[in-house]
């Protein structure tokens, strides 16, 4: 639509009707937020290569041309090579005493199978390149990176026509992947799930448009309404890339009873803490985050042995569906999250109300909310 507010170099970068990047680890959410007009990538790091293949081709069957991305990590500082037994047993005895204590005092259980982390890619150079290696020879559209985005990715995707969008929590990390050439940067706010930084969303998004010339920012960290699009637009972001927003829809794999904590949870419930991974991460709060911060509690380790400590208990805590050890990292945008909704509808409300905003803004009909 000319004059569309809504239509943006995002959109015209990847062919799509709205500048909404669904960040999930769902594929259905995944398919629901392309079919519905907007873009997704699929967060797929702790998936073993036959489950990352699986999950390629079962995209592709229900997308066809469509464009999608896929999210990995491969940290600077990981070793070439490394089990995770080789990991654990370096792990001090007083930090696995102390977990062990969490798992004795709220009587934890073993986990059902096999640790999903042990397969993380962040452990090893060799199993995040093995990942890469396999989104590079599938030609996957879109290559999204948290921790890390080496130079041959880079090049080996520029070469193969993809794109690379770095995921930073600082101006001075954007201003790394702008360099090494990134295709869009990914700004994300204090306030969002998962790893994050300790600058607010309405700092960060300027800042880094400041810095990206032609580079499309898009804005991450609380966006979970029309509002927050508009706003992210007004800030000069090129789309957002929003997570939280999903977790309790109708196609979202989440545990129904997370889904439940989640729609009554206010951003309060949440905290950004070290404890489950070593770097500082948004989660919903419970029994092991409580434990890591009190006084007694010994100071936490560095990744991935503080993820490798918390692992068996979140995965004990999801095979038992015990609701009373269960987490989920949530952003304290999860206040806005009040119903079960389809992913389509989610995705399409939000896009209604910013494009109402930002033409009742510029005077051009449109009804704003709060004005
Ligand atoms: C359940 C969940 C898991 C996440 N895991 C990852 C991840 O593996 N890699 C990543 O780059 N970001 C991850 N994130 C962060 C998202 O990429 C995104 O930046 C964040 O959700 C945006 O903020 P919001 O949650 O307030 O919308 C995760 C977010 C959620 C909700």
């Amino acid at each position: 639509m000319a004059g569309d507010p809504l239509h943006t170099r995002l959109c015209e970068m990847l062919g799509v009707d709205y500048p909404i990047v669904a960040f999930t680890h769902c594929r259905e959410v995944a398919v629901a937020a392309i079919r519905a007009g907007g873009f997704a990538v699929l967060g797929e790091a702790m998936k073993t290569i036959e489950e990352l293949e699986d999950d390629l081709r079962w995209l592709r069957e229900r997308l066809g041309d469509k464009p999608f991305g896929i999210d990995l990590v491969l940290p600077k500082s990981a070793p070439p090579t490394k089990s995770p037994q080789e990991f654990i047993a370096e792990i001090p005895a007083r930090h696995s005493d102390f977990a062990q204590r969490i798992k004795d005092k709220y009587q934890v259980p073993e986990p059902k199978g096999t640790v999903a982390l042990h397969q993380w890619g962040g452990l090893t150079q060799e199993m995040g390149r093995a990942q890469i290696d396999l989104l590079l020879e599938e030609r996957v559209p879109v290559i999204a990176t948290g921790l890390g985005s080496p130079d041959f990715l880079m090049d080996a995707a520029h070469e193969r026509g993809l794109m690379v969008w770095g995921l930073i929590g600082q101006p001075r990390q954007a201003a790394l992947q702008l360099e090494r050439g990134v295709d869009a940067v990914v700004a994300q706010g204090y306030d969002a799930a998962g790893h994050t930084g300790a600058m607010g969303t309405f700092s960060i998004v300027p800042a880094v448009v400041d810095i990206a010339g032609d580079t499309p920012v898009i804005a991450a960290g609380g966006v979970t309404s029309g509002r927050h699009l508009a706003a992210a637009l007004c800030l000069g972001a090129a789309g957002v890339w929003p997570g939280t927003v999903w977790l309790a829809s109708q196609e979202s794999d989440v545990d129904p009873l997370v889904k439940q904590r989640i729609l009554a949870a206010t951003g309060d419930d949440t905290t950004r803490t070290a404890c489950i991974s070593g770097k500082t991460m948004r989660i919903l709060r419970c029994p092991w985050t409580e434990e890591w911060d009190e006084p007694g509690a010994p100071p936490l380790l560095a990744t991935p042995y503080q993820m490798l400590l918390s692992a068996e208990y979140l995965q004990a805590a999801n095979d038992h569906r015990r609701a009373d050890l269960m987490t989920e990292a949530v952003g304290q945008g999860v206040a806005f999250v009040r119903d079960t909704r389809g992913t389509g509808e989610i995705l399409l409300d939000m896009a209604e109300e910013a494009r109402d905003i930002l033409l009742a803004i510029a005077g051009r009909g449109g009804k704003a909310v709060g004005r």
